[in-house]
């Protein structure tokens, strides 16, 4: 029934062929008939060709009627202002914010003329300052090194990868599009918590493991963590890096179901699950149950998987809890080589409206939080950070540098480059361009080689304007933002400078006991390492 359903799409086309013919036979009749013939012919050639064209996913999927949606983008630019302001909060990303996604995507220039439609004088406005020195930086492949001194197989990765999204929530071609991109510009793809897949393995590039709390390609019958699937995952070439799954900002605390209906041979493979029975994602691991055991699982991943760098991804909740974590890594000894942080703004394929809404802090803050705990407790420098939540543009990516990451991730801006139009359909299988479903049919309208080479379009624009905006700073690398950097129009619409909203605390102020007028070290000296629940 949904199959024939999800085949309404096709009706229009089938409309104007079977007039078209009608019209034809009728000119036996009147000579008339052949203009509307003509008409319907052309028509159904225009929809034959939107089957077989791949520049456009929607027109693959919805042939001739699909058309009506350029259409109404290309009406008058007041209406598309009055649409622009009218829908500007209802949306995730802003129509600018996503038109530079697509123009950098297609390898068309980004540029706009008569100015800023930016309303610079609202509060939350924020800037980049530039320098009466600017640098001309020539190479834009921007990295880092992850990996501690546990750590034997260092990874050299770009600064900018695509954030965990399983196969399960993204469609099989979604996937192989993604990953494909990922090896042509040498970058890498989080897998998500669904597991490793054929189409990951089929693209060929950079993996980011991730391990989650339903233990997907590394799980015993029970459903717990099984190190001998583990292992066989992790030593994958592709396999570049491992991360545990604490939660992500979208849903933090939140598990989640995959319905048996919706699991696919392959994704059973995937997960390592038997098909016919609904796939379960606890809210929290089973394997762990204190920050001290977290530390050691975290070294028994890093064994196994013979010194890949591990870590972990999370949404900052209890801050306490956090440093309740780092206060085992000092106590252990055991040391991540990065942590994710995530930012509450961040994305899903399916969360409950309130979680996505009110539970789990924003990146600013959350990443603000974590860099200045890690310089606390004098372990910054062995720990690499990453940040994700809406991390689209290059201004994005310097500012989430500023405030102490050292890469970014980005889920939803890599899904608007291989096609993604943010129908937000992505939790009903009903993805009008074949992006977050696993539809057949569906996911036929995403072209793979056309997608993979928007990927990696993606990537090396984005890197080439985060070179220009780097160095009209006066800077030689986007790893020496920091947070004076930027300046930001406060609520009172004063403006202040980065740093004395998100000043970097001193290295070692949490161990030397040092009071820091944020709240930090009252919080610390409430933390301890043999439990996360709070010292009575
Ligand atoms: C469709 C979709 C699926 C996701 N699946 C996962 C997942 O399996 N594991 C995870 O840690 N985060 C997952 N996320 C969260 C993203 O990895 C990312 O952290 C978050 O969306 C912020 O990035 P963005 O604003 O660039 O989308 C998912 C996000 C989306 C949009």
């Amino acid at each position: 029934m949904e199959q024939i359903k999800s085949m309404d799409r096709y009706g229009v086309l089938a409309v104007v062929a079977i007039a078209a013919l009608a019209s034809l036979v009728a000119t036996a009749w009147s000579g008339w008939m052949l203009v509307p013939a003509a008409a319907f012919a052309a028509l159904t050639l225009l929809g034959l060709h939107d089957l077989w064209q791949s520049g456009h996913s929607i027109l693959r999927n919805y042939p001739v009627i699909g058309h009506m949606r350029f259409l109404f983008e290309g009406v008058r630019p007041e209406i598309r202002q009055y649409l622009i302001e009218s829908d500007q909060d209802e949306e995730p990303f802003s129509r600018d914010a996503r038109s530079i996604v697509y123009q950098r995507a297609k390898g068309v220039e980004d540029k706009r003329p008569f100015g800023t439609r930016k309303r610079v004088y609202d509060a939350g406005y924020a800037w980049l300052t530039h320098s009466m020195q600017p640098v001309h930086i020539t190479d834009t492949d921007f990295r880092t090194t992850i990996g501690g001194p546990d750590c034997t197989q260092p990874y050299d990765a770009s600064i900018y990868n695509i954030s965990a999204m399983s196969f399960g929530a993204l469609s099989g071609n979604a996937i192989l599009a993604l990953n494909t991109g990922a090896r042509m510009g040498g970058f890498a793809q989080d897998t998500g918590e669904g597991g490793i897949s054929r189409y990951h393995r089929q693209g060929g590039g950079d993996l980011i493991y991730q391990v989650g709390t339903g233990y997907f390609g590394c799980r015993a019958p029970d459903g717990s963590f099984c190190p001998d699937k583990f292992v066989e995952s992790a030593m994958l070439d592709q396999v570049r890096m491992i991360e545990l799954k604490l939660s992500q900002g979208a849903k933090p605390g939140h598990g989640g179901i995959l319905p048996a209906s919706k699991i696919s041979p392959e994704i059973a493979e995937a997960r390592g699950v038997p098909m016919g029975e609904d796939c379960n994602s606890p809210p929290g691991h089973s394997a762990f149950g204190t920050p001290l055991e977290m530390m050691h699982f975290l070294g028994r991943l890093r064994e196994l998987s013979q010194g890949k760098p591990v870590g972990f991804k999370l949404c900052i909740g209890h801050r306490r809890e956090f440093m309740c974590m780092v206060k085992a890594m000092l106590e252990t000894g055991i040391v991540p080589d990065f942590i994710v942080v995530d930012g509450k703004e961040g994305g899903t394929g399916a969360a409950p409206l309130e979680f996505a809404n009110h539970v789990g802090m924003p990146l600013v803050e959350g990443l603000t939080f974590v860099h200045n705990t890690m310089r606390g407790a004098g372990l910054r420098d062995r720990v690499r950070i990453g940040a994700a939540g809406k991390l689209i543009t290059a201004f994005d990516i310097a500012r989430a540098l500023a405030l102490g990451a050292d890469w970014a991730n980005s889920a939803r801006g890599y899904m608007f480059a291989i096609g993604c139009i943010q129908g937000q359909a992505c939790h009903t299988n009903r993805c009008p361009v074949g992006v977050a479903t696993q539809d057949k049919l569906r996911q036929r309208a995403l072209n793979v080689p056309d997608k993979s080479q928007r990927v990696a379009n993606f990537h090396r624009n984005t890197m080439r304007a985060l070179g220009e905006m780097t160095g009209a700073a006066g800077l030689s690398d986007p790893g020496k933002f920091l947070p004076r950097h930027f300046m930001m129009r406060q609520k009172d619409e004063a403006m202040v400078s980065g740093d004395d909203v998100f000043p970097y605390l001193p290295d070692g102020f949490l161990i030397a006991g040092e009071p820091d007028g944020f709240g930090y070290l009252d919080r610390w000296n409430r933390a301890r390492a043999a439990s996360f629940s709070p010292i009575d």
